[in-house]
């Protein structure tokens, strides 16, 4: 054989290899940037008016469609399966699985999307893909528009949905560094990518039941600075006692990130580095000396985080994408699969 077409098969092979490795995020298999730009221009503005209108209302809600996205991708790919409703023949879907059932929230923000959308350019724009947009847009909002990225669409909307598919695949807040870079990587993300979009938790809120007993115990011997566990506790008490609503007298949240909690920023890493973070997975991003390196690494200002946090969304919005197939489909209604 020619040298020439050796080489060519070896290039060949090694392009191959990084394309089921994953790769870089611009490698996202299928997807395309501007995707709607023929069939339903005004796709990405109508979503981006509808998640602006809800976090004008309740910033929380932001922070619920960027944890949304991740909920979604990382069970069964991003194919908008955690959004369906139970229903006499699928009565214990994604949404009712431990780690989402009264936790996740942004579902209306994706109805109201939906609903716009569908008006413009009816049957033409997934779920899958609104949810992937709501979760860029909540990211520029709640940063200020500093994490700004364009995010490619053509995913289709899956048709399985189901509990028991939540707690294998997602990460629990008591997950050892080990566990979670295992975790990302059975999805094709790598440490990096993990410890990057962590910093998701510099918004929003933990319920305590979610990490009181194994965080603020008295005697515990958390990871935790002292004073913010004595802190945390409090919090929890009085967020008890003052709350108006039910749910939070029975389980109580707290912010993630009690220096800026309703903006998405590095702040998070300074949090980490200060040992005043809620998750016993938070803290272990201190394990190993190459994890508490990117740690430091992503805590600088200049918009370094920024630009990987971006980078990173994109890539685990292309995990498990579904382009065709009996499976797949547009739905009508994001709450129920089409009939
Ligand atoms: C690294 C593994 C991760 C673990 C173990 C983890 C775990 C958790 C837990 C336990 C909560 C609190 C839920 C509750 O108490 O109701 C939470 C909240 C949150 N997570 Fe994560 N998470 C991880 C990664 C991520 C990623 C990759 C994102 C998105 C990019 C994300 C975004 C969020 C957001 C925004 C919240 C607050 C949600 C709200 O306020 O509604 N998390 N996470």
């Amino acid at each position: 054989m020619a040298a020439s077409s050796e080489l060519a098969i070896l290039v060949a092979c090694a392009l191959l290899l990084a394309a089921a490795c994953g790769g870089a995020p611009d490698d996202v298999p299928e997807l395309e940037i501007g995707y709607y730009e023929e069939t339903c221009p005004e796709a990405e503005s109508i979503v981006r008016a509808a998640v602006s209108e809800a976090i004008a209302v309740d910033a929380g809600v932001g922070a619920g469609l960027i944890r949304l996205l991740f909920h979604d991708c990382f069970v069964q790919g991003c194919d908008a399966s955690v959004l369906l409703d139970p229903t006499p023949s699928n009565p214990r879907p994604e949404k009712l699985g431990p780690p989402n059932v009264h936790s996740l929230r942004g579902f209306e923000a994706i109805d109201a999307a939906k609903a716009a959308v569908e008006e413009a350019c009816p049957g033409t724009v997934s779920c899958a893909d609104i949810v992937a947009f709501a979760a860029r847009d909540a990211s520029y909002l709640l940063s200020g528009y500093r994490v700004d990225f364009t995010m490619p669409a053509g995913r289709l909307d899956g048709r399985r949905s189901n509990a028991s598919d939540t707690v294998p695949s997602l990460p629990p807040g008591s997950a050892t560094y080990t566990e979670l870079v295992d975790n990302f990587a059975n999805k094709g993300l790598d440490a990096e990518d993990m410890i990057v979009l962590s910093g998701a938790h510099s918004v929003g809120h933990a319920r305590c039941s979610t990490f009181a007993a194994d965080r603020t115990a008295v005697d515990g011997d958390a990871d935790i600075d002292p004073s913010f566990a004595r802190s945390l506790r409090r919090r929890c008490v009085q967020q008890a006692e003052n709350s108006t609503k039910e749910e939070e007298k029975d389980d109580p949240t707290v912010s993630q990130d009690a220096v800026t909690p309703t903006e998405l920023d590095s702040q998070y890493y300074s949090n980490v580095l200060k040992r005043r973070v809620l998750l016993a997975s938070d803290a272990a991003l201190l394990e190993t000396p190459e994890a508490a390196r990117m740690v430091r690494d992503s805590a600088g200002a200049g918009g370094r985080w920024e630009r990987k946090f971006g980078k990173a969304m994109v890539k685990m919005a292309g995990i498990g994408v579904k382009k065709a197939g009996r499976h797949a489909e547009i739905r009508t209604n994001c709450r129920v699969v089409n009939h």
